[in-house]
Protein backbone atom coordinates (compact mmCIF):
# COMPACT_ATOMS: atom_id res chain seq x y z
CA UNK A 1 0.00 0.00 0.00
CA UNK A 2 1.24 3.44 -0.57
CA UNK A 3 2.34 5.42 2.74
CA UNK A 4 3.63 8.54 3.53
CA UNK A 5 6.84 8.85 5.17
CA UNK A 6 9.90 11.26 6.54
CA UNK A 7 12.76 9.33 4.69
CA UNK A 8 16.09 10.09 4.99
CA UNK A 9 18.80 9.77 1.86
CA UNK A 10 21.93 11.56 2.66
CA UNK A 11 23.88 11.22 6.13
CA UNK A 12 23.16 14.47 8.05
CA UNK A 13 19.97 15.55 5.50
CA UNK A 14 16.83 16.47 6.23
CA UNK A 15 14.31 14.69 6.17
CA UNK A 16 11.72 14.69 3.39
CA UNK A 17 8.03 13.62 3.17
CA UNK A 18 7.51 11.40 0.02
CA UNK A 19 5.48 8.56 -0.99
CA UNK A 20 6.34 4.93 -0.35
CA UNK A 21 5.15 1.59 -0.97
CA UNK A 22 4.59 -0.48 2.53
CA UNK A 23 4.76 -4.20 1.99
CA UNK A 24 1.86 -6.63 3.41
CA UNK A 25 2.52 -8.17 6.87
CA UNK A 26 4.33 -11.35 6.77
CA UNK A 27 2.63 -13.57 9.14
CA UNK A 28 4.28 -12.46 12.49
CA UNK A 29 3.74 -8.86 11.57
CA UNK A 30 1.45 -6.66 12.45
CA UNK A 31 0.45 -3.04 10.70
CA UNK A 32 -0.18 -0.27 12.44
CA UNK A 33 -1.95 3.28 11.24
CA UNK A 34 0.63 5.55 13.46
CA UNK A 35 -1.31 8.16 15.24
CA UNK A 36 1.83 9.71 16.86
CA UNK A 37 5.94 8.81 16.65
CA UNK A 38 8.50 10.64 19.77
CA UNK A 39 11.60 11.79 17.78
CA UNK A 40 14.77 10.93 19.89
CA UNK A 41 18.13 11.51 20.03
CA UNK A 42 18.92 7.87 18.54
CA UNK A 43 16.86 9.01 15.30
CA UNK A 44 19.71 11.99 14.66
CA UNK A 45 22.27 9.18 15.70
CA UNK A 46 21.28 7.20 12.62
CA UNK A 47 20.47 10.16 10.20
CA UNK A 48 23.68 11.17 10.89
CA UNK A 49 25.03 7.59 10.09
CA UNK A 50 27.17 7.00 13.47
CA UNK A 51 24.47 3.87 14.03
CA UNK A 52 24.82 2.99 9.67
CA UNK A 53 21.48 2.21 8.72
CA UNK A 54 21.46 1.87 4.90
CA UNK A 55 20.13 4.87 3.03
CA UNK A 56 17.36 5.80 2.20
CA UNK A 57 15.92 5.05 5.16
CA UNK A 58 12.80 5.44 7.05
CA UNK A 59 13.76 6.13 11.22
CA UNK A 60 11.38 6.95 13.80
CA UNK A 61 11.11 4.35 17.00
CA UNK A 62 8.67 5.64 19.40
CA UNK A 63 5.04 4.92 17.52
CA UNK A 64 1.31 4.52 18.70
CA UNK A 65 -1.12 3.68 16.97
CA UNK A 66 -3.95 1.56 15.83
CA UNK A 67 -3.78 -2.60 14.66
CA UNK A 68 -4.93 -2.31 11.21
CA UNK A 69 -3.55 -5.43 9.94
CA UNK A 70 -2.38 -8.71 11.50
CA UNK A 71 -0.08 -11.98 10.15
CA UNK A 72 -1.81 -15.19 10.51
CA UNK A 73 0.27 -16.62 13.39
CA UNK A 74 -0.63 -13.13 15.31
CA UNK A 75 -3.69 -14.54 17.70
CA UNK A 76 -3.62 -12.52 20.64
CA UNK A 77 -4.11 -8.89 19.16
CA UNK A 78 -7.14 -7.51 17.15
CA UNK A 79 -7.55 -4.96 14.18
CA UNK A 80 -8.45 -1.49 16.30
CA UNK A 81 -6.29 -2.49 19.40
CA UNK A 82 -4.26 0.80 20.65
CA UNK A 83 -1.05 0.22 20.23
CA UNK A 84 2.90 1.05 21.37
CA UNK A 85 5.64 0.17 19.42
CA UNK A 86 9.19 -0.62 20.96
CA UNK A 87 12.38 -2.07 19.95
CA UNK A 88 12.75 -5.49 18.66
CA UNK A 89 14.45 -8.93 20.28
CA UNK A 90 14.42 -12.79 18.99
CA UNK A 91 12.25 -13.84 21.76
CA UNK A 92 15.51 -17.52 21.83
CA UNK A 93 18.24 -15.99 22.98
CA UNK A 94 19.53 -16.58 26.94
CA UNK A 95 18.56 -12.85 27.65
CA UNK A 96 15.21 -12.85 25.97
CA UNK A 97 14.12 -15.91 28.04
CA UNK A 98 15.34 -13.90 31.32
CA UNK A 99 13.02 -11.44 30.22
CA UNK A 100 15.82 -9.01 28.54
CA UNK A 101 15.05 -8.37 25.92
CA UNK A 102 17.24 -4.90 25.74
CA UNK A 103 20.22 -6.96 25.61
CA UNK A 104 18.81 -9.45 22.62
CA UNK A 105 21.93 -11.47 21.14
CA UNK A 106 20.58 -10.16 17.91
CA UNK A 107 19.57 -6.44 18.73
CA UNK A 108 21.63 -4.68 16.44
CA UNK A 109 20.93 -6.61 12.94
CA UNK A 110 16.82 -6.48 14.10
CA UNK A 111 17.06 -2.60 15.30
CA UNK A 112 19.68 -1.27 12.83
CA UNK A 113 19.40 -4.13 10.31
CA UNK A 114 17.18 -1.72 7.60
CA UNK A 115 15.26 -4.82 6.61
CA UNK A 116 13.61 -7.70 7.99
CA UNK A 117 15.84 -10.54 9.27
CA UNK A 118 15.99 -12.60 6.69
CA UNK A 119 16.56 -9.03 4.12
CA UNK A 120 13.55 -8.43 2.54
CA UNK A 121 12.55 -4.96 2.57
CA UNK A 122 9.38 -3.70 4.22
CA UNK A 123 9.63 0.02 2.20
CA UNK A 124 10.30 0.21 -1.25
CA UNK A 125 9.98 3.52 -3.58
CA UNK A 126 9.73 2.92 -7.54
CA UNK A 127 11.30 -0.68 -7.15
CA UNK A 128 14.20 0.73 -5.21
CA UNK A 129 14.76 -0.50 -1.58
CA UNK A 130 14.19 2.03 1.03
CA UNK A 131 14.95 0.78 4.99
CA UNK A 132 12.44 -0.29 7.20
CA UNK A 133 12.50 -2.13 10.18
CA UNK A 134 14.23 0.59 12.27
CA UNK A 135 14.06 -0.95 16.43
CA UNK A 136 10.99 -3.35 14.02
CA UNK A 137 9.17 -0.08 12.84
CA UNK A 138 10.15 2.88 11.21
CA UNK A 139 7.48 4.78 12.30
CA UNK A 140 8.14 8.77 10.99
CA UNK A 141 5.68 7.56 8.58
CA UNK A 142 1.75 7.25 8.71
CA UNK A 143 1.80 3.41 8.63
CA UNK A 144 4.00 1.19 10.08
CA UNK A 145 5.10 -2.83 10.15
CA UNK A 146 5.89 -4.28 13.25
CA UNK A 147 6.92 -7.26 14.48
CA UNK A 148 4.46 -8.99 17.32
CA UNK A 149 7.42 -8.81 20.15
CA UNK A 150 7.78 -5.27 19.54
CA UNK A 151 3.59 -4.55 19.83
CA UNK A 152 2.39 -3.82 23.03
CA UNK A 153 -1.10 -3.26 23.42
CA UNK A 154 -2.31 -0.23 26.27
CA UNK A 155 -5.31 0.89 27.90
CA UNK A 156 -7.47 2.79 25.16
CA UNK A 157 -8.37 5.14 27.88
CA UNK A 158 -4.89 6.63 27.70
CA UNK A 159 -4.46 9.70 24.78
CA UNK A 160 -2.81 7.35 21.97
CA UNK A 161 -1.14 10.26 20.19
CA UNK A 162 1.26 10.82 22.93
CA UNK A 163 2.27 6.96 24.44
CA UNK A 164 5.03 6.26 21.54
CA UNK A 165 7.75 7.86 23.25
CA UNK A 166 6.90 5.30 25.96
CA UNK A 167 8.33 2.87 23.76
CA UNK A 168 12.51 4.38 23.93
CA UNK A 169 13.06 7.71 25.63
CA UNK A 170 10.16 7.56 28.95
CA UNK A 171 10.83 3.83 29.54
CA UNK A 172 14.70 3.80 29.77
CA UNK A 173 14.33 6.97 32.37
CA UNK A 174 11.38 4.66 34.27
CA UNK A 175 12.57 1.79 33.74
CA UNK A 176 16.35 2.72 34.17
CA UNK A 177 15.53 4.14 38.49
CA UNK A 178 12.67 1.90 38.54
CA UNK A 179 13.69 -1.72 37.43
CA UNK A 180 17.45 -1.51 36.51
CA UNK A 181 18.55 0.87 39.88
CA UNK A 182 15.89 -0.53 41.11
CA UNK A 183 16.06 2.84 43.61
CA UNK A 184 14.41 2.12 46.86
CA UNK A 185 11.88 3.94 48.53
CA UNK A 186 13.72 6.55 50.93
CA UNK A 187 16.97 6.39 48.78
CA UNK A 188 18.62 9.49 47.24
CA UNK A 189 19.23 9.85 43.72
CA UNK A 190 21.19 12.45 40.97
CA UNK A 191 20.13 12.48 38.03
CA UNK A 192 22.29 14.35 35.44
CA UNK A 193 20.22 15.77 32.31
CA UNK A 194 16.91 17.00 32.20
CA UNK A 195 15.99 16.08 28.93
CA UNK A 196 12.97 13.58 27.70
CA UNK A 197 15.51 10.84 29.40
CA UNK A 198 16.21 12.35 32.42
CA UNK A 199 12.84 14.05 33.40
CA UNK A 200 11.07 10.56 32.87
CA UNK A 201 13.57 9.33 35.54
CA UNK A 202 12.44 11.77 37.86
CA UNK A 203 9.54 10.93 37.51
CA UNK A 204 10.14 7.24 38.04
CA UNK A 205 12.13 8.23 40.87
CA UNK A 206 8.83 9.82 42.77
CA UNK A 207 7.17 6.89 41.87
CA UNK A 208 9.78 4.67 43.87
CA UNK A 209 9.54 6.96 46.97
CA UNK A 210 12.90 8.63 46.99
CA UNK A 211 14.15 10.71 49.47
CA UNK A 212 15.98 13.13 47.85
CA UNK A 213 15.91 13.43 44.56
CA UNK A 214 18.24 16.23 42.62
CA UNK A 215 18.16 16.80 38.92
CA UNK A 216 21.65 18.90 37.15
CA UNK A 217 20.05 20.56 34.21
CA UNK A 218 21.64 23.76 32.28
CA UNK A 219 17.93 24.58 30.84
CA UNK A 220 16.22 26.53 33.32
CA UNK A 221 12.91 25.58 31.96
CA UNK A 222 13.57 22.11 32.63
CA UNK A 223 14.69 22.62 35.91
CA UNK A 224 11.38 23.92 36.76
CA UNK A 225 10.23 20.99 34.84
CA UNK A 226 11.47 18.75 36.84
CA UNK A 227 10.63 20.68 40.49
CA UNK A 228 7.05 20.46 38.83
CA UNK A 229 7.22 16.97 38.21
CA UNK A 230 8.67 16.06 42.06
CA UNK A 231 12.48 16.24 42.03
CA UNK A 232 13.94 17.87 45.29
CA UNK A 233 16.97 20.19 44.38
CA UNK A 234 17.71 21.41 41.01
CA UNK A 235 21.68 22.23 40.16
CA UNK A 236 22.83 24.48 36.83
CA UNK A 237 26.05 22.90 36.08
CA UNK A 238 27.38 26.50 35.71
CA UNK A 239 26.52 27.30 39.12
CA UNK A 240 29.67 25.61 41.05
CA UNK A 241 31.29 22.89 41.75
CA UNK A 242 27.88 19.74 40.98
CA UNK A 243 29.45 17.04 43.44
CA UNK A 244 29.96 19.52 45.91
CA UNK A 245 26.91 20.97 45.99
CA UNK A 246 25.17 17.65 46.02
CA UNK A 247 27.02 16.55 48.80
CA UNK A 248 25.91 20.16 51.03
CA UNK A 249 22.62 18.22 50.32
CA UNK A 250 23.58 14.91 51.16
CA UNK A 251 26.24 14.40 53.22
CA UNK A 252 27.03 11.33 52.81
CA UNK A 253 26.70 11.36 48.76
CA UNK A 254 23.56 9.73 46.67
CA UNK A 255 22.60 5.88 46.98
CA UNK A 256 22.38 6.49 43.27
CA UNK A 257 23.15 8.62 40.34
CA UNK A 258 21.96 8.43 37.12
CA UNK A 259 23.80 10.07 34.01
CA UNK A 260 22.00 10.49 30.17
CA UNK A 261 24.08 13.17 29.33
CA UNK A 262 27.47 11.10 27.73
CA UNK A 263 29.68 13.32 28.98
CA UNK A 264 32.83 11.98 30.78
CA UNK A 265 33.77 14.51 32.98
CA UNK A 266 29.43 14.25 33.86
CA UNK A 267 29.84 10.67 34.89
CA UNK A 268 33.25 11.44 36.70
CA UNK A 269 31.22 14.04 39.13
CA UNK A 270 28.57 12.00 38.84
CA UNK A 271 30.46 8.97 40.92
CA UNK A 272 32.19 11.75 42.73
CA UNK A 273 28.56 12.41 44.58
CA UNK A 274 28.04 8.28 45.44
CA UNK A 275 27.87 7.53 48.81
CA UNK A 276 29.58 4.41 49.65
CA UNK A 277 28.03 1.05 47.82
CA UNK A 278 26.55 3.87 45.54
CA UNK A 279 25.72 2.61 41.68
CA UNK A 280 25.46 5.04 38.77
CA UNK A 281 23.83 4.18 35.97
CA UNK A 282 24.56 5.37 32.15
CA UNK A 283 22.60 5.25 29.64
CA UNK A 284 23.55 7.91 26.87
CA UNK A 285 24.88 7.66 23.57
CA UNK A 286 28.48 8.77 23.90
CA UNK A 287 30.65 9.80 21.15
CA UNK A 288 32.48 6.49 20.19
CA UNK A 289 35.68 7.34 22.25
CA UNK A 290 34.03 8.65 25.22
CA UNK A 291 35.61 7.18 28.47
CA UNK A 292 35.77 7.56 32.16
CA UNK A 293 38.79 7.07 34.50
CA UNK A 294 38.54 5.65 37.35
CA UNK A 295 40.55 4.87 40.45
CA UNK A 296 40.64 1.38 40.93
CA UNK A 297 41.32 1.73 44.68
CA UNK A 298 38.77 4.28 45.12
CA UNK A 299 36.60 2.13 43.31
CA UNK A 300 36.79 -0.76 45.41
CA UNK A 301 37.24 1.02 48.91
CA UNK A 302 34.12 2.97 47.94
CA UNK A 303 31.96 -0.59 46.89
CA UNK A 304 30.86 2.07 43.77
CA UNK A 305 28.90 0.23 40.88
CA UNK A 306 28.72 1.22 37.27
CA UNK A 307 25.89 -0.11 35.38
CA UNK A 308 25.40 0.65 31.24
CA UNK A 309 21.78 0.38 30.94
CA UNK A 310 19.81 -0.12 27.51
CA UNK A 311 15.64 1.14 27.57
CA UNK A 312 15.91 1.14 31.46
CA UNK A 313 16.24 -2.85 31.38
CA UNK A 314 13.07 -3.40 30.50
CA UNK A 315 10.81 -5.82 29.12
CA UNK A 316 8.24 -3.26 27.35
CA UNK A 317 5.41 -5.96 27.44
CA UNK A 318 5.65 -5.37 31.42
CA UNK A 319 6.92 -2.13 31.84
CA UNK A 320 4.67 0.20 28.93
CA UNK A 321 1.47 -0.94 30.57
CA UNK A 322 3.12 -0.26 34.27
CA UNK A 323 3.61 3.11 32.94
CA UNK A 324 0.17 3.85 31.22
CA UNK A 325 -1.09 3.24 34.08
CA UNK A 326 0.74 5.10 36.00
CA UNK A 327 -0.12 8.02 33.76
CA UNK A 328 -3.60 7.32 34.05
CA UNK A 329 -3.46 7.64 37.73
CA UNK A 330 -1.71 11.25 37.34
CA UNK A 331 1.40 9.87 38.70
CA UNK A 332 3.66 9.49 35.52
CA UNK A 333 2.46 12.64 33.48
CA UNK A 334 4.21 12.80 30.12
CA UNK A 335 1.76 15.11 28.72
CA UNK A 336 3.76 17.69 30.34
CA UNK A 337 6.88 16.96 28.67
CA UNK A 338 5.22 16.56 25.13
CA UNK A 339 4.69 19.26 22.10
CA UNK A 340 3.12 17.66 18.87
CA UNK A 341 4.08 18.82 15.39
CA UNK A 342 2.44 17.20 12.60
CA UNK A 343 5.08 14.75 10.76
CA UNK A 344 5.91 17.29 7.84
CA UNK A 345 7.35 19.80 10.24
CA UNK A 346 9.60 17.14 11.33
CA UNK A 347 12.78 19.28 10.65
CA UNK A 348 11.20 22.24 12.73
CA UNK A 349 10.51 19.83 15.61
CA UNK A 350 14.24 18.40 15.49
CA UNK A 351 15.46 21.97 15.34
CA UNK A 352 13.22 23.07 18.61
CA UNK A 353 13.91 20.31 20.47
CA UNK A 354 17.67 20.59 20.09
CA UNK A 355 17.01 24.16 21.43
CA UNK A 356 15.46 22.91 24.35
CA UNK A 357 12.11 25.04 23.48
CA UNK A 358 10.45 21.30 24.07
CA UNK A 359 11.50 18.24 25.83
CA UNK A 360 10.12 15.75 23.59
CA UNK A 361 8.68 16.36 20.05
CA UNK A 362 6.00 13.94 19.01
CA UNK A 363 4.83 13.90 15.25
CA UNK A 364 1.46 13.24 13.96
CA UNK A 365 1.13 11.89 10.32
N1 LIG B 1 20.38 3.58 26.65
C1 LIG B 1 19.24 3.68 26.00
O1 LIG B 1 18.55 2.69 25.80
C2 LIG B 1 18.76 5.02 25.50
C3 LIG B 1 17.42 5.18 25.13
C4 LIG B 1 16.97 6.45 24.76
C5 LIG B 1 17.86 7.51 24.73
N2 LIG B 1 19.16 7.28 25.05
C6 LIG B 1 20.14 8.38 25.09
O2 LIG B 1 19.95 9.08 26.30
C7 LIG B 1 20.42 10.41 26.16
C8 LIG B 1 19.37 11.37 26.68
O3 LIG B 1 18.25 11.36 25.83
P1 LIG B 1 17.23 12.58 25.83
O4 LIG B 1 16.21 12.29 24.81
O5 LIG B 1 16.78 12.87 27.21
O6 LIG B 1 18.20 13.75 25.32
P2 LIG B 1 18.20 15.31 25.65
O7 LIG B 1 19.23 15.90 24.75
O8 LIG B 1 16.82 15.84 25.61
O9 LIG B 1 18.70 15.39 27.18
C9 LIG B 1 20.02 15.55 27.57
C10 LIG B 1 20.05 16.69 28.60
O10 LIG B 1 21.35 16.80 29.16
C11 LIG B 1 21.54 18.16 29.45
N3 LIG B 1 22.96 18.47 29.69
C12 LIG B 1 23.89 18.92 28.81
N4 LIG B 1 25.06 19.13 29.46
C13 LIG B 1 24.87 18.83 30.76
C14 LIG B 1 25.71 18.86 31.92
N5 LIG B 1 26.98 19.23 31.85
N6 LIG B 1 25.16 18.46 33.08
C15 LIG B 1 23.87 18.07 33.16
N7 LIG B 1 23.04 18.03 32.10
C16 LIG B 1 23.54 18.40 30.91
C17 LIG B 1 20.95 18.85 28.23
O11 LIG B 1 20.67 20.23 28.47
C18 LIG B 1 19.70 18.04 27.97
O12 LIG B 1 18.56 18.60 28.62
C19 LIG B 1 20.74 10.57 24.67
O13 LIG B 1 22.13 10.39 24.49
C20 LIG B 1 19.99 9.43 24.01
O14 LIG B 1 20.56 9.04 22.78
C21 LIG B 1 19.62 6.08 25.45
ZN1 LIG C 1 17.04 -12.40 21.82
ZN1 LIG D 1 15.25 6.18 21.40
Amino acid sequence: MDITAAVVREAGAAFSIETLQLDAPRADEVRVRIVGAGLCHTDLIARDQAIPVPLPAVFGHEGSGVVEALGEQVQDLQVGDHVVLSFSSCGDCLRCSQHLPCYCQHFVPLNFGGARPDGSAGLMQAGQRVSSHFFGQSSFATHALAGRRNVVKVDTRAPLELLGPLGCGFQTGAGGVMHALAAEAGSTIAIFGGGAVGLAAVMGAVVRGCREIVLVEPHAVRRALALELGATCVLDPAAGEVAAQIRARVPEGVDYAFDNTGIPAVVETALAALAPHGCCGVVAAATPDAAVSVNLTALVLAGHRIQGIVEGDSDPQTLIPELVSLFLAGRFPIDKLIATYPLAQINQAISAQHHGDCVKAVLLP
